[in-house]
């Protein structure tokens, strides 16, 4: 963390989920033996040690507004944005999976939109919440006053929908930020929606220039649909950056990496098995066209759209889960990342992790001590923090 920090990376996000699964062939063997995925504990705690090993760098957690009772996280996040002097974000999701369900009482989740549905009167009722102290209400120096905090200055919300009823106030102080960073990845059309109308960062995965512009200016039109200034979306694409010492080397490590082994396709379908067991399936045979999901819908589509003529195994390897391929010296990375940027729009990258998903060391130091430098030189990442909080960081970014 100290040196993403360093090397001016502008926050990390901490993935989750709430369910070790066993939709891969029934047994839980896969989900632990192939994918980044489990074990994992929880980000929220994680985050607070993080906070307090760290200064300036922000820190986005991950939590799902399909199991959260609205109060128990707004007041979470609002805790851990004071333990980190504002820097902390949401990234919104809304799960995916009956398994996570069975945690917590229910024996399926909410079908698609109407889990974004919920996503919507949630980020409401945390809004209201968040709105619920006034930034003035609490005061360090009160000359006369009993209390420091003004009473007249916190009231409660009422809050009575569909799926939620909260009376508030938040009973915290108010969040340094306002209210923490709010960050989403939606791609499906009912994502998108809740991004536009709420996200302050939009993590995506559009895949190739023309789409990775498409997308981004459905987001900023949604976004002014709703009423907001379309540059207070930040827009990231994901990569995963793949460098060497020459461009050869770097070839050579790509090849490597997505190398279609019975392994590295096995890993991928166990990642796709959200409500789906693709261990049904004959690899060497097309995906059966009746598939359908209430999981992630965007992904199944992706898949489908490099599934044309192909076997699975054949889609699978053809299949690109990143925006972009980037492969080169850090220096050639750099450039393409700019004229992306330059040629796409966009406000950034988000580097997801190395080999399967995993943050290993090489990787680690290939993006800080090279590709970072490299986009410092050219004044497009890395080049210091704006302000102190995440938001004031990001604000400045544009
Ligand atoms: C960069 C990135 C990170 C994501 N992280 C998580 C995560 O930590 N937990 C999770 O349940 N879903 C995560 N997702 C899935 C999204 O929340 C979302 O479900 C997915 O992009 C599909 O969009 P849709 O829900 O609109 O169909 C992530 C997606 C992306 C692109």
């Amino acid at each position: 963390m100290r040196k993403f920090e360093r090397a001016g990376i502008d926050f990390v996000m901490l993935e989750d989920s709430t369910a070790l699964t066993d939709i891969y062939g029934g047994t839980f063997e896969s989900e632990l033996k192939w994918t980044p995925r489990a074990p994992k504990h929880d980000p929220m705690a994680l985050a607070s040690r993080l906070a307090y090993e760290t200064e300036k760098i922000g820190i986005v957690v991950t939590a799902s507004t399909s199991f959260y009772p609205p109060f128990l996280l707004t007041r979470l996040l609002s805790t851990l944005d004071h333990l980190s002097h504002g820097r902390i974000g949401w990234n919104i999701v809304t799960s995916t999976g009956d398994r996570a369900a069975q945690n917590f009482g229910h024996d399926t989740l909410p079908v698609h939109d109407e889990r974004y549905e919920i996503a919507e009167e949630f980020v409401d009722v945390a809004n209201a919440l968040w709105a619920s102290w006034d930034v003035d209400a609490a005061s360090p120096i009160h000359p006369g006053l009993e209390s420091y905090v003004d009473h007249t200055k916190v009231r409660t919300i009422d809050h009575a929908g569909k799926h939620f009823k909260v009376r508030g106030p938040l009973n915290t102080l108010p969040s340094p930020q306002g209210k923490p960073v709010i960050c989403q990845a939606g791609a499906s059309a009912s994502g998108i929606d809740l991004a536009a109308r709420v996200a302050d960062l939009v993590v995506s995965a559009p895949k190739g220039r023309a789409a990775m512009r498409t997308y981004r200016d459905t987001i900023r039109s949604r976004a002014a649909g709703f009423g907001r200034n379309p540059d207070d979306v930040k827009v990231l694409y994901m990569v995963t950056p793949i460098l060497g010492e020459t461009e050869k080397d770097a070839r050579r490590r790509a090849e490597r990496y997505y190398e279609p082994t019975d392994a590295a396709i096995a890993r991928r379908l166990i990642m796709l098995s959200g409500d789906i067991d693709f261990s049904r399936f004959d690899v060497d045979k097309p995906i059966p066209d009746d598939l359908h999901t209430e999981g992630s819908t965007s992904i199944l589509e992706n898949l489908r759209t490099w599934a044309a003529g192909r076997t699975i195994r054949e889609t699978v390897a053809a299949e690109r889960t990143e925006s972009l391929r980037l492969v080169g010296t850090p220096a050639s990375v750099a450039d393409e990342m700019e004229s992306v940027i330059e040629e796409v729009g966009g406000d950034g990258f988000l580097f997801f992790g190395g080999g399967g998903g995993v943050l290993n060391r090489r990787y680690v130091d290939d993006v800080c001590d090279g590709l970072m430098p490299e986009l410092r030189r050219r004044g497009v990442a890395g080049t210091g923090f704006r302000g102190q909080s995440l938001r004031e960081h990001l604000a400045g970014a544009r």
